[in-house]
């Protein structure tokens, strides 16, 4: 990265250091990992408050919800109970409301709050502000003034920490919002409606409108600090700072704000010019994989194969400095990096003597949609092959699918004269939990298990279909998967015991992992965090293992770091693409398709085919396609 490290405000020894990154139009502080952003703006607010206090005077916080400050939250609840961190002369207002919406629904924004801050601190009541989305519409308009002569009152925001919508919104100012407009009512944009749609069970129960801050409300604090975490928020992130300033991208105005801070985590910086090309934003410390990047980006940008570079490429293409510093010709770089790819293409990933295996698939899908290939390949090739499933997936299951199930179980108990009394009650109250259900409401616990049961058969369909027997399937439906709601927990010692467990039983060789690390708050990365720390816990006990890491259905691993890519035969192809069409109730139209629409097996083989056409490009064997896997090095 093309950064230098600036001193935090926070005192303590443990305190994180963020990097600065340049070629921004505002001050872009990045850290590794997000938990290191959540303490380091903890932190700044922690500051502040004491310093308030101090003063004799109140500290008034622009607060935020969704996804991305609920560590920054956890944080300020520990410094709280721990170090006592007073909030009774702190006073917040929040960004938005959904509208209309009850303050105790799950999805409002007003109990976000309070379960996930101000029942936790010794915050007066009176002090906190929660746009209403109960206001009648004739009275929002007036509602909205109060809410900025509130705020003005109060001696104006202090701090006011934002999130990023895909959108570039900020609050819910979305795309188009006047850089003048105050607290209001509005229109939520398709693409936020989308994102929510998870949350709310369906796009379609996810609200119009929302009651927000406006951008001039939020530019009036005295400092804002706006955070994106994860990969999913890397290209907004790149906009935002990089780009001109523009109403199409509300968070580009905070470009002009005087006090302003974007803080990120190493995945949402990932596509920032300082970050992905650094060679082109100044002086770079060239290490083998920067210089591996630079040359692939290098053969990519001139169209032409790694072996038929030449230095001229460099000197035209901002490399000159990677020639010095590296103090090798052309010749002898591109050779290596060509060796190194070459030498990562594996037809045999379990090598040659039997071995044992294991798939981790946080969901029951994600083992044959993402490595499907290799899994047909190991086991094939005859390995002991074992596919531990980390979740029930429930969750994603439609209601229509839970009552076909239903209704079919219903009739095969009467077709065999198998129903009893007891059976037609139960299949009266499981049809009614689903027709009573209220939409974006969980269901039921017995609902929530026949979701999970269709997902577990579909799961053994596709296995089978890759050639992993049900006797080598593991379901290990854990714990912090189980609130029967879209949020999860965090991992607690239950869910890594599950998994130390497996590990005792099989101690395999190998194990396969979703990668996903960069997804904050996702269930991929609490499940690979549940797999390393099982793998600490065991290796004190002697069994250690082999970790490659696989993408999930979302993104491939970019060429330059990809270790290991297993080619996969236009058979094998097939082969996978009908285990991932067992899994029916994800097929056609899937509940969380999330931001790509298109079908799971047809992403899975447009992500394989086109590393393939990477590699043929590259001027490496032509194949039919690739899966590629890092290794995991116990750090993540
Ligand atoms: C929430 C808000 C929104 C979110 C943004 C990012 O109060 O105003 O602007 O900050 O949509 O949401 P997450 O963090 O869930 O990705």
């Amino acid at each position: 990265m093309s950064q230098s490290t600036i001193p935090t405000s926070d005192s303590s020894q443990t305190a994180p250091q963020p990097r600065r990154i340049h070629h921004t139009k505002m001050p872009t502080l990045a850290f590794e990992l997000s938990e290191e952003v959540d303490r380091y703006v903890a932190g700044q607010i922690a500051t502040l408050i004491r310093e308030k206090k101090g003063a004799g005077q109140n500290a008034v916080l622009g607060l935020a919800t969704g996804s991305t400050p609920i560590g920054v939250y956890r944080e300020l609840i520990r410094l709280h109970e721990e170090e006592g961190l007073d909030f009774t002369n702190v006073l917040t207002f929040n960004l938005d409301e959904y509208w209309p919406m009850e303050p105790d629904s799950i999805h409002s924004y007003n109990r976000f709050m309070w379960e996930n801050l101000f029942h936790h601190i010794n915050i007066p009541k009176e002090n906190v502000h929660i746009p209403d989305g109960t206001v009648p519409l004739a009275k929002v308009e007036a509602w909205c003034d109060d809410y900025e002569r509130k705020i003005q009152e109060a001696g104006g925001l202090d701090i006011q920490l934002l999130g990023i919508g895909r959108t570039g919104h900020i609050g819910f100012n979305e795309p188009g919002s006047s850089r003048n407009s105050t607290t209001r009512l509005v229109a939520l944009d398709p693409k936020t409606r989308k994102d929510a749609a998870g949350e709310f069970y369906g796009e379609e129960n996810v609200p119009m409108q929302a009651v927000t801050m406006g951008v001039n409300t939020i530019m009036n604090a005295r400092q804002i600090i706006m955070l994106a975490l994860g990969e999913h928020k890397s290209k907004i992130t790149r906009i935002a700072v990089e780009d001109e300033v523009t109403d199409q991208v509300p968070s580009t105005f905070l470009q002009k704000h005087p006090n302003s801070m974007f803080v990120i985590d190493s995945a949402a910086a990932s596509q920032l010019t300082a970050v992905r090309i650094p060679w082109m934003a100044g002086l770079v410390e060239w290490t083998p994989l920067l210089v591996k990047k630079a040359v692939i980006w290098l053969s990519q940008r001139v169209k032409k194969p790694l072996l038929k570079l030449e230095e001229a490429d460099f000197m035209e293409n901002h490399l000159i400095n990677l020639l010095r510093a590296c103090n090798k010709s052309c010749e002898e770089i591109v050779h290596e990096v060509f060796l190194d790819m070459q030498s990562g293409i594996c037809n045999k990933p379990g090598g040659d003597k039997p071995i044992t295996a294991i798939c981790f698939s946080p969901h029951p899908d994600d083992d044959v949609i993402s490595m499907g290939g290799t899994l047909i390949t190991l086991a094939d090739q005859g390995h002991d092959m074992h596919i531990a499933y980390m979740t029930s997936g429930n969750i994603a299951v439609f209601d229509e699918d839970a009552s076909r199930h239903t209704k079919f179980v219903n009739q095969f108990l009467e077709l065999f004269k198998l129903d009893s009394g007891e059976t037609a009650q139960l299949y009266k109250k499981l049809m009614s939990d689903l027709e009573e259900k209220i939409a974006g409401e969980p269901d039921s616990p017995e609902i929530q298990s026949i979701k999970g049961l269709i997902r577990k058969t579909e799961a053994a369909a596709g296995a089978i279909q890759a050639g992993v027997p049900e006797s080598k399937l593991h379901f290990l439906d854990m714990p912090f998967y189980q609130t029967g709601d879209v949020k999860k927990n965090p991992i607690g010692e239950a869910d890594v015991e599950i998994v130390a467990n497996l590990l005792r039983e099989l101690k395999p060789d190998q194990i396969y992992v979703a990668g996903d690390l960069s997804d904050p708050h996702g269930t991929h990365r609490v499940c690979a965090q549940a797999i390393i720390k099982a793998l600490d816990v065991v290796k004190a006990e002697g069994i250690e293992t082999e970790v490659w890491l696989y993408r999930g259905a979302w993104e491939e691993y970019e060429p330059h770091e990809i270790e290991r890519a297993v080619p996969l035969s236009p058979a094998v192809v097939h082969r996978k693409r009908t285990a991932i069409f067992a899994h029916e109730s994800q097929k056609d139209q899937a509940l969380f398709p999330g931001s790509d629409a298109r079908e799971f097996w047809v992403r899975a083989e447009d992500r394989t085919t086109s590393t393939a056409r990477v590699y043929d490009e590259l001027g490496l064997p032509e194949f039919y396609a690739l899966e590629g896997f890092v290794q995991y090095r116990g750090q993540l």
